[in-house]
């Protein structure tokens, strides 16, 4: 009954996934980034795609080839991200797997800075939207389900716990991204699902593609219950 017509069982679903780091430029050649490499929110759009949904991939710039059947938006900035989301929705599902650069350099002069101008260059940060709560949060067009991540360092179920009160999402999957975890650009992911509502339920260490293909079977149970 889970799976529907043909195993297809998010036939007729809208999906949008964001993945990848954001680039925040600093001049015209220089930026910010960090070293997420787009494997698990790619992972997810492809299992959706396979699970039938119409899924619109929201990509920073990654080295991962774009998904087969799902239509790739590519993006820079943090501000372009939030506008491509925008611009898919209405959407029945949306999971924020990308790493948005929490700030951006205030303003990025046309021309590159150089080191002839003398002294070293100070940067000022503004803080970038934060593209999963403003979907999470929309009044109209909030998507049924929202899911984040959330990138952790130290007492990640506490951390990710407080994520999920204050973004407004329906489940993070929070994360280890300590350093020794391998987990930022590696093939493997270690998370708990963390649900309003309910028991922390931790996932064994699997590679990204099984945490793709097990979040896609947890949103099928989810639609299938009529939960979201
Ligand atoms: N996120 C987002 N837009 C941002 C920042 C984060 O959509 N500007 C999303 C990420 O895609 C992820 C979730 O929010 O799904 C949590 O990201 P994370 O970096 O762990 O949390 P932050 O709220 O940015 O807090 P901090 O980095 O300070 O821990
Ligand atoms: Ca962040």
């Amino acid at each position: 009954a889970l799976l529907g017509p043909a195993g297809r069982p998010l036939a007729g679903r809208r999906a949008l996934v964001t993945s990848g780091p954001t680039r925040e430029p600093i001049d015209p050649v220089r930026y910010i980034a960090n070293h997420s490499s787009g494997r698990q929110g790619h992972a997810i759009a492809a299992a959706l795609a396979r699970a039938g949904a119409e899924v619109t991939l929201v990509s920073g710039p990654v080295i991962q080839p774009d998904p087969p059947g799902v239509s790739v938006v590519h993006v820079g900035t943090a501000l372009e991200m939030l506008a491509a989301c925008e611009a898919a929705l209405p959407a029945d599902i949306a999971v924020c797997a990308a790493a948005v650069a929490d700030w951006r350099p205030e303003a990025a002069p046309g021309s590159k800075i150089k080191k002839e101008d003398g002294g070293e260059p100070v940067l000022r940060l503004v803080e970038n939207p934060d593209i999963l709560r403003t979907l999470a949060t929309r009044p109209d067009d909030r998507p049924a389900l929202v899911v984040g991540f959330a990138a952790e360092t130290g007492d990640i179920l506490a951390y990710g716990e407080r994520k999920l009160g204050r973004k407004g999402c329906d489940w993070i999957l929070a994360n280890d991204v300590s350093p020794e975890t391998g987990v930022f650009g590696g093939g493997e992911n270690s998370v708990v699902l963390l649900r309003r509502g309910a028991a922390p339920e931790p996932w064994p260490k699997l590679a990204k593609e099984e945490v793709a293909a097990r979040l896609v079977e947890r949103i099928v149970a989810a639609f299938a219950m009529g939960e979201p």
